[in-house]
Order: C-alpha cells, then structure tokens, then sequence
C-alpha cells in the first residue's frame, strides 16, 4: 500500500449535498486516495446548528461552528453552504490561506464569480464548481478542459430541474400549474424561496456560469434576460402538445455573429420555449436536465442526467476534490478562468428564432385580413396559421412564424394587441431546438 501523503479537507455545509460528500470521504477514503494521490483527511464539518437533525449520521466530534479554525490550515475548502454570504468571504479566507475550493454554489458563483477567480490567481490556487451547473452532470469540465481546443458555438438546454417536473407534469399527467408545483413543493423539488426557481433565477445563474466560460466573457446576472414558468397555463400546455411541442424551461447561451455594422456579440437568455414533441429535450422528464452543446469541429453534443440531489451532486463535488487534491500534490498554479475576449452581451431585441402568437379574436369576416397586414408591415412572416372555435364560441388564431427578430415580432405582437379585430394575446412563445 502506497503512504500517501495527507491532504486537510474542510467541509462548510451538511446539508442536502454536504452531509452526502462528508459520508462518501469516510467511505471511499482508500478508493479517493488511489486516485488522487493523496490521503483525504475530513478535518471537519462547518454547521449553523451542532444538534440539527440529519439524513446522514456524521461523527459527532468533525461538526463545528468556528468558520475561522476549520478553514485555516485545510489545504482543500468544499463549500456548501449556499448563498452569498458569508460563503463568499469563507472561500476568500480558504484562497489566501492557500486551499484550494471546491463549490456548488452558483447563486455566489453568478454574482461574485470574477472576484472569487481572481483571488484564486493572485495565489495560484484553484475554484471548481462542477456542481454549479445541472448537479451530477459533466458540463464544467467538458467546456474548460475537454473543448478548450474548441469553439464553442451555443449552447442550449434544461439546467433547473424542479420547474422540470413542474412542466412535465402539467405535460404528461395535465395537471394544473398550481397541482404540479403542489407535488413539486412535497418532494422538496423548489429550493426554499421558490420564487428562484419558478421565476428563472436559479436557471439565469446557470446560464450565466455557462457562458462565462463558453465564450471567455464575464457575463453579469444582469445581463441575463430572464423570464420564468410563472405565466405558463394548463391551456398552453395542451396547445403546445396539439401543435406538436412541449414546453420547457429552457437556457440559451449563443454567439451572435456581426451583421449590419453590429460587432460579434452573445446572448444569454432564461424562458420558457416550444420545443418539437420529436426534439430529444422533450423526453427530459421529472427532475432531469440536459445540456446541448454546438461546438464548430465537434458538432452537437449532449449531456444528459440528474440535476440536483443530495448524493447525485455529491459526485460532481468528488470530483473535483479529487483533482483539487491531485494539483496539491504535483504542485503548480490552478488552471484560471479565461475572460479574455470580453464580448458585448446583445440585448434580447437581437435575437432571431420562431414564435408560435395565439390571439384570442373576433369571429368575422376579415379578421385574418387584418392580423396577416399587421404581420406583412411588421417583417414577420407566418408559416402557419389555424384557426379554432372552442365550445364556449372564443375564436381563436394560432400563428407559427418563420425566423423573425425579435424586436420586430414585439413591436408587431404590441400592434396586434391594439388592433380592433384582437381581443386579447393569449400567448407568444419562442420556438428553439430547430
Ligand atoms: P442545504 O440548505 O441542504 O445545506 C446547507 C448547509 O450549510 C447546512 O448544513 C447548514 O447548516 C450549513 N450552513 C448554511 N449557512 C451556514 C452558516 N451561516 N454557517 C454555518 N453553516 C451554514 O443546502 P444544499 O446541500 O441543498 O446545497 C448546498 C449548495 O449546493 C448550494 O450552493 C446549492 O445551490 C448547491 N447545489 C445543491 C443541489 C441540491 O440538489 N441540493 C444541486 C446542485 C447544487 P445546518 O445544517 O446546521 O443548518
Ligand atoms: N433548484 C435547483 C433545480 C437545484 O431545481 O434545478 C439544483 O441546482
């Protein structure tokens, strides 16, 4: 048996995923020893609470309140505490204490990500956070290392899972909104403020984490454009699956290529989509997630698993204390974040994708004449459109576009909207994955 030398791992959380990682240490130290070339000591356990209950039984003597002894002296700092603070300034102490981090959090990571690296190069040290992103998915470590000969093109996809199970319950079972989230919420799917992931922050988070290391440019939450499953009905649900589609919360993060004097920029967008019955995305069930990405010599490629979960994440964490540990050993700076082309974040009026309008209108003669002028003087094109009346005698007009800008296809839905023959908008919904 190899004596390998022994490295000080600080755990900060024992919560869904810490208390999994602090089990899987003790369990598999030899096995994470073999692999990483060092001997991975739990030096201890940051909690708020020394007698809380647990899921996972953890030695008594590892839990401890005090942040400052537990961190200094650790050579590998895992965070899992969540939120901002005071995790951000925990994993500043564990840099310049010299430990490498290890983190999940990417509500800390979207908001703080550029000064948390850059303390990381100032000492040499290294931040993984492959746990960040789609929970026990590989997507971090494929855009950093595996495709960094590549050039990352777009990058699309399910990275929240419980608006997931909310959508595709409403999809498959044809409950209401409020039904799904009802179970969604019984499960422990939603994290404590629901609100982060009902309305796309935690998916903007993501996206933005995404990328930030796709296409080398620190992208700001705020220049995320995000839009939620807050608005999406029984009735949108059924009109998508007779149309065809499902509809999913979906994170696209792309290169817009100059055209028209525009410079290259990106766009970075959270919202929910029609995607084709027939796309693999719409078999993405439950909790799951699924991350497409077109790389220019690569292709499409697709990554596809759990998302979120104690145990599921507490792999992803592994893994990158296990090469935390591995850089320890063999020395050397840690491999930093690359923001080297700063590209402009284009604001969503740029983008260009399909839209399925469904208006609610009038029914009589000329109605279609008027909505297809509407159109023709906006610059959108309709590729299909069809026209239903319901048992309660509501006319309604549903219009698949070609591709159109959307800023020209706002500035048309708000001139159709206002026209006499339109009752209401029922819904505009972008078309993605085509
Ligand atoms: P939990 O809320 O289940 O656990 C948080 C843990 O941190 C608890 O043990 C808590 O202590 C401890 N803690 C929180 N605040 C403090 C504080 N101020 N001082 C000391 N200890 C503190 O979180 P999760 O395990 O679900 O998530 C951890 C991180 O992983 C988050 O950033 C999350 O976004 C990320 N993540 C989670 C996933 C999941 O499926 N759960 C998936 C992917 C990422 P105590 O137990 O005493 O309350
Ligand atoms: N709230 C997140 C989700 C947890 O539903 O995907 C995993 O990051």
């Amino acid at each position: 048996m190899i004596d390998h030398r022994t490295l000080r791992v600080a755990l900060l959380g024992a919560g869904s995923v810490g208390s999994q990682v602090a089990r899987l240490l003790l369990e598999h130290g030899d096995d994470l020893a073999e692999r990483s070339g060092a001997s991975l000591e739990l030096s201890g356990i940051l909690v708020r609470d020394l007698d809380a209950p647990r899921d996972v039984e953890l030695p008594r003597e590892l839990l401890t309140t005090d942040a400052e002894n537990l961190i200094v002296g650790a050579d590998i700092v895992i965070e899992l505490m969540g939120g901002i603070e005071p995790a951000r300034t925990h994993i500043l102490t564990a840099l310049n204490s010299g430990a490498d981090v290890v983190t999940g959090n990417k509500a800390l990571l979207a908001a703080h990500g550029a000064e948390i690296f850059d303390a990381a190069d100032q000492v040499g040290a290294s931040v993984s956070y492959e746990a960040a992103v789609a929970g026990a998915i590989p997507i971090i470590r494929p855009l950093k290392d595996s495709l960094a000969g590549d050039r990352i093109v777009r990058i699309f996809g399910i990275v929240n899972g419980s608006t997931n199970f909310i959508l595709d319950k409403m999809d498959r079972e044809g409950l209401s909104a409020e039904e799904a989230q009802r179970i969604a919420t019984d499960l422990g799917y939603l994290e404590a403020d629901p609100t982060l992931d009902l309305e796309g922050y935690d998916a903007a988070q993501k996206a933005a984490i995404l990328a930030s290391l796709a296409f080398h440019t620190e992208v700001a939450m705020e220049h995320v454009h995000r839009e939620g499953i807050e608005s999406i009905t029984a009735d949108m649900i059924e009109g998508a699956r007779r149309a065809g589609f499902v509809i999913k919360l979906l994170a696209v993060c792309e290169r817009l290529p100059g055209a028209d004097g525009e410079d290259e920029s990106i766009s970075v967008r959270v919202y929910p989509a029609l995607i084709s019955r027939d796309h693999p995305l719409a078999t993405v069930h439950g909790g799951n997630n699924a991350v497409f990405v077109e790389a220019e010599a690569a292709g499409p490629l697709m990554f596809y698993g759990a998302g979120a979960g104690g145990v599921q994440t507490a792999s992803a964490v592994l893994g990158d204390v296990v090469s935390a540990a591995r850089r320890h050993i063999a020395g050397g700076v840690g491999v930093g974040e690359s923001a080297r082309q700063s590209l402009p974040t284009a604001e969503i009026g740029r983008i260009t994708t399909r839209y399925q309008i469904t208006l609610e209108v009038s029914d009589e003669q000329g109605v279609l004449a008027t909505i297809a002028g509407i159109l023709n003087d906006g610059g959108v094109s309709a590729a299909t459109v069809e026209q239903t009346v319901d048992d309660e005698g509501t006319a309604r007009i549903v219009i698949g576009t070609h591709r159109a800008r959307e800023q020209a296809l706002s500035d048309t839905v708000a001139r159709l909207a206002q026209s006499d023959v339109v009752e209401r908008v029922a819904s505009v919904l972008r078309v993605e994955g085509e």
